[in-house]
């Protein structure tokens, strides 16, 4: 968990590979419905191009077909789920039959720096990789080094959008982090320094457990 831009996409990738299990983000799943033109796509595209959440109803129901998949049976990674309460019911109480949810990890940036990594990200078009202009920046100008997909801007990158997110995630996601910190489940890493340094500190902070 943590604000847009605090490096959810950037470490649950990391994390993923180093524990050998699968991840999802929710907003790419979404934004990959979006490029296939499907109805959950076109639902999704009018919330997430202002900064609102997509309805609690149908976010659940796309991570519920995807958790119970084979592929997830060894253990998985989510990245920007649950973001409300209602959702967070609803996996504490599907996992709870799988063994549960075991940390919950929350990436700590200051909201300055925030509006720096959002305005100038860019994104692979194939597989969604996140670049930045000035942080991370890919060895040939627009163009994705993992897939060599062609790079762009989100929507949802301009400023306007970004401060409504940041406002969003202030009112709904605010009482998540207290959820899981009361169910002794937080991890609070701080999200600042290079993304190596970051990798570091949640490397570590895994390994010794919840604050
Ligand atoms: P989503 O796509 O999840 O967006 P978000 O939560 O706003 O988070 P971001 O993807 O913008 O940031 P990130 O934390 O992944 O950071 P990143 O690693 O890219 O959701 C989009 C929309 O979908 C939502 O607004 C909503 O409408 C909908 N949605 C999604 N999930 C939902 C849910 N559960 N319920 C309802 N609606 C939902 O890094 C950011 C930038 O910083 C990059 O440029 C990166 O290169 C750079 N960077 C990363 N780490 C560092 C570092 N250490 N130092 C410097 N730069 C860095
Ligand atoms: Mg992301
Ligand atoms: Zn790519």
């Amino acid at each position: 968990m943590g604000p847009p831009g605090s490096g959810k996409g950037t470490q649950a990738d990391r994390l993923a590979e180093r524990v050998g299990v699968t991840r999802m983000s929710t907003g790419d799943l979404f934004r990959s419905h979006q490029e296939r033109g499907t109805e959950l796509g076109r639902l999704a595209e009018g919330y997430m191009k202002v900064g609102e959440y997509v309805p609690d109803d149908v976010t659940v129901r796309m991570v519920m077909e995807w958790i119970v998949a084979p592929e997830q049976a060894e253990g998985f990674v989510l990245d920007g789920f649950p973001r409300t309460i209602g959702q967070a019911e609803a996996l504490d109480r599907e996992a709870e039959g799988i063994g549960g949810i075991d940390r919950v990890i929350y990436m700590e940036v200051p909201r300055g720096e925030l509006v720096a990594r959002l305005t100038g990200r860019q994104v692979c078009r194939g597989c969604q990789s996140p670049y930045h202009v000035g942080f991370a920046p890919p060895a040939v100008r627009d163009v994705c080094d993992r897939c060599g997909g062609e790079l762009y801007q989100r929507d949802d990158d301009k400023i306007g959008v970004v401060e409504r997110r940041l406002g969003v995630y202030d009112q709904e996601t605010g009482p998540v982090i207290d959820h899981y910190r009361r169910a002794g489940k937080l991890i609070g890493v701080d999200g600042t320094g290079t993304a190596d340094d970051v990798e570091r500190a949640l490397s570590a902070a895994t390994a010794t457990g919840p604050d």
